[in-house]
């Protein structure tokens, strides 16, 4: 069992890799931030730090979760994690299930606390976690925040996967109530439609990561892992992640922070991302993939440049911090507008 899944792990890593990052799958390209030309900003005093609940972040960008359980995780980690230190990011581990049940696994977790001590670490663990596994995974890494993802298409389409989810929402309720950090409730890359983001908010989630699509799929990933391809007419689900983003925001009122994720490949995605009300931006796929492909320097670098390019666009836009930004008019055109008429969401 624990063999299996550490094999599915490194299967996710290695298809992840595989899949198209190209531009015809950015859904941020009918986004537009409105030029300001009246802009007074001083660039150097550009603030670009943020916030979710009372964690204060130095960046908007947080390296999501990925991987552990492995020794290719351990390193995975091992790296993204010198990387948050020196750069200030918040960072996410993998699903920590695998070191629940095998103790073999822990360290390629704790190892994200070991290299960055002070740095701000979240846990991870699906929404059939109990509440004492809540608490393990907290604690194994002395986490500042509990990610607890939600990922019905990945989970039915694994032939290991689960096949039952009733009781999801009370039980995310249960952890929140029984664990003294804060629970960040994210998607896996299918988004997180209006409803669903209010039923979470009811529920007491003050923090939600909408992680939609344009990225890593994992119904993809799937059928690259099964044999023979069955689900490539389904590669398509899902909510794409900036309608996800506006859905959330507005179904939210200000009662939770916002994270936009979901095939973000660089500053102005994240900037859009931010001037449509996210309080973070995070990556998965697209900083594993420079990692893989160019190594732990040419990421940090990436990371610097979509820093930058925030704070040019902001400088553009007339934003001295990211509240300004997030009251700068978007323009939504395409796909993108057809869909939020049909849901009657006007921004
Ligand atoms: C190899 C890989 C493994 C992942 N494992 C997890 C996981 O264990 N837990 C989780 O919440 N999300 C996991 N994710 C999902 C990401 O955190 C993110 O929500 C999703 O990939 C969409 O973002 P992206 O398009 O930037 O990759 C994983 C992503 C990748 C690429």
């Amino acid at each position: 069992m624990a063999n299996k899944r550490k094999l599915r792990k490194k299967e996710h890593l290695k298809y992840s890799m595989l899949q198209e990052r190209k531009s015809k799958r950015n859904t941020f390209k009918d986004v537009t931030i409105l030029h300001n030309c009246l802009s007074e900003v001083t660039f150097d005093d550009i603030d670009i730090s943020t916030n979710l609940l009372s964690i204060k972040l130095k960046s908007p960008i947080i390296i999501n979760a990925i991987t552990g359980g492995m020794k290719e995780g351990k390193i995975v980690n091992r790296e993204l994690s010198k990387i948050a230190k020196k750069l200030g990011l918040a960072m996410a581990v993998g699903s920590q299930r695998i070191a629940l049940d095998d103790s073999s696994a822990v360290s390629s977790f704790k190892i994200v606390r070991e290299v960055n001590p002070d740095g701000i670490i979240f846990a991870n663990l699906g929404a059939d976690a109990t509440v004492e596994e809540a608490i393990k995974a907290i604690e194994m890494i002395e986490a500042n925040a509990l990610q607890i993802h939600l990922n019905v298409p990945q989970e039915i389409m694994m032939k290991e996967g689960r096949r039952s989810f009733a009781g999801t929402l009370a039980n995310i309720s249960e952890i929140i109530d029984n664990i003294n950090v804060p629970v960040i409730v994210k998607e896996v890359g299918f988004g997180i439609a209006k409803e669903e983001a209010f039923a979470l908010v009811e529920s007491g989630v003050k923090i939600i990561d909408v992680s939609g699509t344009g990225g890593t799929n994992f119904i993809a990933i799937e059928d690259m892992r099964d044999k023979p391809k069955t689900f490539n007419n389904l590669v398509n689900w899902g909510i794409p992640t900036p309608i996800s983003l506006i859905e959330s925001v507005n179904a939210v009122d200000n009662r939770a922070d916002i994270i936009s994720s979901g095939g973000l490949k660089n500053g102005l995605d994240a900037a859009k991302s931010l001037a449509l009300g996210a309080k973070a931006a995070a990556f998965a796929g697209y900083f594993l993939s420079i990692l893989f492909k160019e190594g732990p320097s040419s990421l940090e670098k990436h990371i610097l440049q979509i820093e930058q390019d925030i704070m040019y666009v902001m400088a553009m836009a007339g934003a001295n911090n990211l509240d300004e930004l997030r009251k700068r008019p978007v323009i939504i055109q395409g796909k993108l507008y057809n869909w939020l008429k049909s849901r009657g969401i006007m921004i």
